[in-house]
C-alpha cells in the first residue's frame, strides 16, 4: 500500500471549505452557523467557530458511515497510530470502552478486568450484562497507588474462567503505570480471545522510543485512547484502533452508534483529524520536547526537601513494567499536607493546577502544549510549598492546614488506601442485575455487608469503590469518608455527600 501523505487533514480541510460557503440554512443546528448564538459568546470565542459547527452536509460524511472525508481521515489515523482500522469517538473514550464490551461480551458472558477499571467499565458491564471477573491489581502501599495487574493473575483468572470472552486493562493508570502488556497480550490470543485496552491516558506512545510500548504494538486486538487528554485534539475527543480479527467490526459500529450522539460535533472531529497530522508530522520531536520538560520537572522537583517524586516500586512488583515519565506523581506527605490540600494551595495561591489529587499526593499530567514556562511555575509552586512564607497569617503552615501527626498523615501511611478500599471484591451479582434490582437507601453505616446498588466513584481518577452488584466492605466505606473529609469529590451515586447509600433488597 502506497504510503499516506500525513500532511493532509482532509476533515478539517472540507470543513473550512464548507463553513466559507454562503449559503442559506435550513438545518440544525438551529444557531445557523452563529448568526443565532448570544453575542457575547461569539465575541468571546469568534464567529468562525460557530461556522464551523456544520451537521453532515454531503461533503463532510458520515461518523457511522464513513465513506468521504471522514474516512480518508481515520484511514490516515490508522497509519498513524498503527492500527487496522481507527475509528473517531465523540463522547470520549467513555463511549468507547463501553462499546467495546458490548462488541465482544453478551448478557452473562465473562470478562476478566482489573479491579481498578474507569467507571465507564462498569456502563459497559450494565449495558451489556457482561459478567466482571476482576483480578485485583498489585498495589504499592508505600505510594497508596494502584498498579496494572499482572500476566500471572491473567493467567490464573484465565484458567479459572477459560470461557471467558475477553480480557481489558487499563494500560497506562492514571499515574502512567504500564503494566506487561505483551505478556497479557499473548495469554489472551492463546486462548483465542481479545485483549481490549484502556489506554485513555497513553495516545502518546505510538510516537517516541522512549514511552513504553504502545498497546498495539504490542498486540492489542483494541484500545481506546482519549487523544483530548494528552494531545491535540478537543475534550471530549477519542479514538478507538482495531487490529486482528478477533473483534467483529459489524458489532463494534453498531456499538459505537448506540453509544454516541447521533449529531456529532464536527470540531471535535476536526480536532482529531488536526491532532493525528500534527503527530504524524511532528510527534517525535514534540514528544522528545514534552519528555525533556518531564525530566527537568522531575529532577527539579525531587531535590525540595519533604517532596518525593514517584519513580517505580522500590522493590519489583509484577504489575509494573514501565512508567509513562511524562505522569508526574509528587508525594506530599512528609510536609504535612495531603495532596488535596497541597492541590488547594497550588490551585489558588500559586497559580499551578495539578489534574489529579490523591490523599498522599498530586499527578500532573505533562503534554506537548506544556512549555518550559510551566514547569518553571511548577518548580517554583512546590518550592514555595515546602517553604511557606514566614508570616503570622502562616502561622501553623499554609493557613494552619498542617496536619497533627496523628491526623490523616499518619494514617495514610498504613495501607489502607486504595489498596484496602479495593481489595478482594465480593460480587454477589452483576452489575447489570444489581442496576436494575430492587433497591432501599439505607445509612451509611448500615449498609457493610450489602449489596450496594450504586457505582460510588471518587472523582478523579473515576476508579469506582463501590460497583454495583458489589458487597459492601467497611474498608472501602472509611477510605471514601476520608477522601471526602479530605476534600475529595464522589460521583456516580445518589448521595455524594455519602449520608445514604442504595443497596439491593435482599430477596
Ligand atoms: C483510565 C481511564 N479510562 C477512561 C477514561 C474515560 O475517558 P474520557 O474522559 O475520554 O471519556 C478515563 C477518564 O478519566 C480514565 O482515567
Amino acid at each position: 500500500m502506497p504510503r499516506l501523505d500525513q500532511t493532509q487533514a482532509p476533515l478539517l480541510e472540507t470543513l473550512q471549505l464548507m463553513a466559507q460557503r454562503p449559503h442559506a440554512p435550513f438545518y440544525a443546528p438551529g444557531h445557523k452557523r452563529g448568526q443565532g448564538i448570544d453575542s457575547e459568546l461569539r465575541t468571546w470565542l469568534g464567529s468562525a467557530m460557530f461556522q464551523a459547527d456544520l451537521p453532515e452536509l454531503p461533503e463532510l460524511d458520515n461518523l457511522f458511515a464513513p465513506q468521504g472525508a471522514i474516512a480518508t481521515a481515520l484511514e490516515l489515523a490508522a497509519a498513524a497510530f498503527g492500527a487496522a482500522e481507527s475509528r473517531f469517538l465523540v463522547n470520549g473514550s467513555t463511549s468507547g470502552i463501553i462499546a467495546a464490551i458490548l462488541a465482544t461480551c453478551g448478557n452473562g458472558e465473562k470478562i476478566i478486568l482489573p479491579r481498578n477499571i474507569h467507571q465507564s467499565v462498569i456502563s459497559g458491564l450494565i449495558l451489556s450484562g457482561a459478567m466482571p471477573i476482576f483480578v485485583s491489581p498489585e498495589y504499592d502501599p508505600e505510594w497508596d497507588l494502584v498498579y496494572s495487574i499482572s500476566a500471572d493473575g491473567v493467567a490464573a483468572a484465565l484458567a479459572a474462567h477459560p470461557d471467558a470472552k475477553a480480557i481489558m486493562i487499563v494500560y497506562p493508570t492514571y499515574h502512567g503505570v504500564c503494566g506487561h502488556i505483551a505478556e497479557m497480550s499473548e495469554i489472551a490470543h492463546q486462548q483465542g480471545i481479545p485483549l481490549l485496552v484502556d489506554e485513555a491516558h497513553g495516545p502518546h506512545f505510538a510516537f517516541h522510543g522512549d514511552f513504553p510500548i504502545a498497546a498495539l504494538a504490542a498486540g492489542a486486538d483494541l484500545t481506546v485512547q482519549s487523544i483530548h487528554k494528552v494531545l491535540g485534539a478537543m475534550t471530549q475527543a477519542s479514538m478507538l484502533h482495531v487490529q486482528g480479527q478477533l473483534i467483529d467490526r459489524d458489532r463494534l459500529n453498531l456499538a459505537l452508534q448506540m453509544v454516541q450522539s447521533s449529531s456529532p460535533s464536527y470540531l471535535l472531529l476536526a480536532s482529531l483529524d488536526a491532532a493525528r497530522r500534527l503527530m504524524a508530522i511532528a510527534g517525535q520531536e514534540l514528544m522528545a520536547k514534552t519528555l525533556a520538560l518531564a525530566a527537568t520537572a522531575r529532577a527539579k522537583i525531587a531535590e525540595i526537601p519533604g517532596l518525593s517524586v514517584f519513580n517505580g516500586p522500590t522493590l519489583p512488583s509484577p504489575g509494573f513494567c514501565h512508567l509513562d515519565p511524562t505522569r508526574l506523581t509528587v508525594k506530599v506527605t512528609d510536609l504535612g499536607l495531603t495532596g488535596y490540600q497541597a492541590d488547594e494551595i497550588l490551585h489558588e495561591q500559586l497559580g499551578v493546577t495539578a489534574e489529579l489529587p490523591g490523599l498522599q499526593h498530586l499527578t500532573f499530567i505533562i503534554s506537548l502544549g506544556n512549555t518550559a514556562a510551566d514547569i518553571d511555575r511548577l518548580v517554583a509552586g512546590f518550592s514555595r510549598l515546602a517553604h511557606p512564607p514566614v508570616s503570622p497569617l502562616f502561622k501553623g503552615g499554609w493557613g494552619g492546614s498542617m496536619l497533627s501527626p496523628e491526623g490523616w498523615g499518619g494514617s495514610m501511611l498504613s495501607p489502607e488506601g486504595w489498596g484496602g478500599a479495593i481489595a478482594h471484591p465480593i460480587s454477589a451479582l452483576t452489575p447489570r442485575e444489581a442496576f436494575f434490582a430492587p433497591r432501599e437507601t439505607l445509612p451509611i453505616a448500615a449498609t457493610v455487608g450489602r449489596i450496594s446498588a450504586e457505582l460510588v466513584c471518587p472523582y478523579p481518577p473515576g476508579i469506582p469503590v463501590l460497583i454495583p452488584g458489589e458487597a459492601i466492605a467497611q474498608n472501602s466505606l472509611e477510605f471514601l469518608q476520608k477522601i471526602l473529609a479530605n476534600g475529595g469529590t464522589i460521583t456516580g451515586c445518589s448521595q455524594p455527600d455519602l449520608t445514604t447509600l442504595k443497596v439491593v433488597i435482599s430477596p
